[in-house]
């Protein structure tokens, strides 16, 4: 409790207390994933927020004394400001949309469905902090509905879902919808070509989901990698390859990328990207900023094998490179 009330103080004083992007600021609860080595438990549920690769409050103040991770750090690629939302860069202007088949998420689509021939690939998200309310990160998800991608976010508009943080069944939730055909009433979409994903809390709620779980193709982290050192093992239970994009240094992210990412089973392709933003992202600028780039450019080429997407993310000489774009870039098993 010391721990606790301690790590609010400096979370308030820091500002990260009223920030939508706070990280899993979790309630304890009983049953709850004990990592051991070996032990592999069947699914990514778990009775705190994100999941079996998440961590509970109690765990973060003493992982954030312990690491000297700040929260609240922005860095020099912080967006000033938040723009508003718009219908994204992409051919398919996108919006947000409630769906009663899918209660206690938006989902984000293009307004019409994509003419025949472009099949949709469909995504998850969940919020910084587990949150309930994905309206922090619409930019993002709209410049990313917008080239043709149904996204099915957690929580909704003012987070009144009866929880204060989304759950790895919440996330389930969505793949059951997408499986029993939810997102093609938004165009047509392929069910082959589904990833999980989200910031922070709700990175490692989309890690947790896609665990055991061979409906998920595709696992991408926002400023999110695993905090402790004792639950990495569980990383050799993840088949599919990841993208983590973090933010530098100050990030509490950018530490633990780079160890899971070197920890993931052997030939798994992986990809790492960093910018200089802190914990926050740019995903309050237009269009996601350069984060919605990132995300774009990787979907675009692991989803449709496009090659100019692909160069932006392997090729630092490739016009409109992630490199030009001051990310530091690594990757692994790919060529
Ligand atoms: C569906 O996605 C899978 C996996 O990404 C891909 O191999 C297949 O070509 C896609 N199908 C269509 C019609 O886009």
């Amino acid at each position: 409790m010391v721990q606790f009330l301690a790590l609010s103080a400096i979370l308030a004083a820091t500002g990260v207390i009223a920030a939508p992007n706070m990280n899993c600021l979790l309630r304890r609860q009983t049953g709850q994933f004990v990592p051991k080595p070996g032990y592999f438990p069947a699914t990514g549920d778990d009775t705190i927020a994100g999941g079996i690769f998440c961590i509970s409050l109690g765990d973060l103040g003493t992982y954030l004394a312990k690491s000297g991770n700040n929260a609240a750090g922005t860095g020099a690629e912080s967006p000033r400001g938040s723009a508003a939302a718009g219908v994204g860069s992409g051919p398919y202007p996108a919006q947000a949309f409630t769906d009663s088949a899918l209660a206690k998420h938006v989902v984000f689509a293009p307004k019409s469905p994509p003419p025949a021939g472009v099949t949709m690939p469909v995504l998850t998200w969940g919020n910084g902090g587990c949150a309930t309310d994905p309206t922090t990160h619409q930019n993002l998800l709209i410049e990313i509905a917008s080239h043709g991608y149904v996204i099915a976010a957690d929580g909704v508009p003012g987070g009144k879902t009866g929880a204060s943080q989304s759950m790895v069944s919440d996330m389930k939730a969505s793949l059951d919808w997408i499986m029993k055909g939810g997102a093609a009433k938004y165009g047509a979409v392929n069910t082959s070509a589904i990833a999980t994903m989200g910031h922070s809390c709700g990175g490692l709620e989309a890690m947790s989901t896609a665990y055991r779980d061979d409906r998920v193709k595709r696992i991408l982290m926002f400023n999110i990698a695993i905090f402790q050192d004792e639950k990495r093992y569980l990383l050799q239970e993840i088949k599919v390859p990841v993208a983590w994009f973090v933010g530098g240094p100050k990030d509490m992210g950018y530490p633990n990328a780079e160890k899971d990412y070197k920890l993931l089973p052997a030939g798994l392709p992986a990809y790492k990207a960093s910018l200089d933003t802190g914990h926050g992202g740019t995903f309050g600028a237009a269009n996601g900023g350069k984060q919605g780039k990132a995300a774009v450019a990787y979907l675009q080429w692991q989803f449709r094998n496009d090659e100019a997407s692909k160069a932006k993310l392997l090729d630092p000489k490739a016009a409109g490179s992630l490199v030009s774009d001051k990310w530091t870039v690594e990757y692994k098993n790919w060529t």
